[in-house]
């Protein structure tokens, strides 16, 4: 390539950078985001919607690139939704990282970024409350009352603000994926609810914003959570008894430093009752408390 040639090249690449970087929109209220939309509808465009807490991770953008891959266009929200947290819980330290949160998403090509206030969500006037009889009531739904009324509450609201085609949610969080398939369901909400594979670190970890509460001891036991729940799926695809192996699995996870063990259970994959034997596909998830983190995990058998 001619030093010219490469010049022409590089300048090229610059433009698209910053043209990139022109291209995410920053919306604020449900007005300006259904505009947007309208837009893009309007052109015949199918919509993606990736919704968020934000402190970004690969775990996030692997939503939003397969959003990218099967929609026209993508829109991410981000919303530390307060109505998940409990009166306990970390809503105050949550982690929040706006400015690289910005710059990751441009980086990926998103299209808009919906970035309410509590007050364009919430305001004083509010009372309703989506709520899953059953599902919403137990494993998390148990440990963390009110969580999924939260979750189930700000989703519906995410998607008849923004009404996409197709809404992406990880099975990090097997049980909100779930939640949120029943009330589309439940709520005729004409959205298809894609199911993103969990990521994880090298050691096995899943990608948590919270993971940021560990310290660098907690960090090194943190990995042992799936190691354990890996090991409990391939003896029980084995034929091992599956009782058994939830109490090995308990004990493994007291014994590796984790302070108490709020569930390791094992269930379908369709009903989400607890399966006896192993007929019918399955998971097995657990949560941990590691610290001051709550750990979260699942895995197919
Ligand atoms: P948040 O924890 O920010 O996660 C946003 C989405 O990213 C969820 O669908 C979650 O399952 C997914 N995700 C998180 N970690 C992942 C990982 N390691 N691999 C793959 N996907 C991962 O979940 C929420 O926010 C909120 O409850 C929300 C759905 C936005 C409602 O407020």
């Amino acid at each position: 390539m001619t030093s010219q040639v490469l010049n022409t090249v590089l300048a090229h690449q610059k433009i698209n950078e910053k043209f990139c970087f022109l291209m995410l929109k920053i919306v604020h209220t449900v007005e300006d985001l259904r505009a947007e939309v309208k837009g893009w509808r309007n052109s015949r465009e199918t919509v993606g919607l990736v919704p968020t807490m934000g402190a970004l991770h690969e775990g996030h953008l692997s939503l939003v690139r397969l959003s990218r891959a099967r929609a026209m266009r993508t829109c991410v929200t981000l919303f530390v939704n307060p109505k998940q947290f409990g009166m306990n819980e970390d809503l105050k330290i949550y982690p929040r990282d706006e400015e690289n949160d910005i710059s990751k998403l441009t980086h990926e090509g998103v299209d808009l970024l919906f970035k309410p206030s509590i007050d364009v969500m919430y305001p004083p006037s509010f009372t309703t409350s989506v709520s899953i009889d059953g599902l919403g009531n137990i494993l998390e739904g148990k440990a963390r009352p009110g969580f999924f009324d939260g979750v189930a509450t700000v989703v519906t609201k995410l998607l008849m603000q923004s009404l996409p085609d197709f809404a992406f949610f990880g099975e990090k969080d097997f049980q909100q994926l779930m939640v949120v398939k029943q009330l589309t369901r439940d709520l005729d909400i004409p959205v298809r609810v894609v199911a993103a594979p969990t990521i994880r670190d090298e050691d096995g970890l899943a990608l948590s914003s919270r993971n940021t509460y560990l310290n660098l001891n907690e960090r090194k036991i943190a990995p042992i959570l799936h190691g354990t729940i890996s090991q409990v799926a391939e003896q029980v695809s084995r034929g091992a008894d599956l009782s058994d192996q939830i109490a090995w699995g308990g004990e493994q996870l007291l014994k590796a430093g984790f302070s108490s063990v709020d569930y390791l259970t094992i269930r379908d994959i369709e009903t989400f009752e607890e399966v006896q034997d192993n007929t019918r596909p399955a998971r097995v998830l657990a949560a941990a408390m590691l610290g001051q983190a709550r750990l979260i995990d699942n895995v197919l058998i």
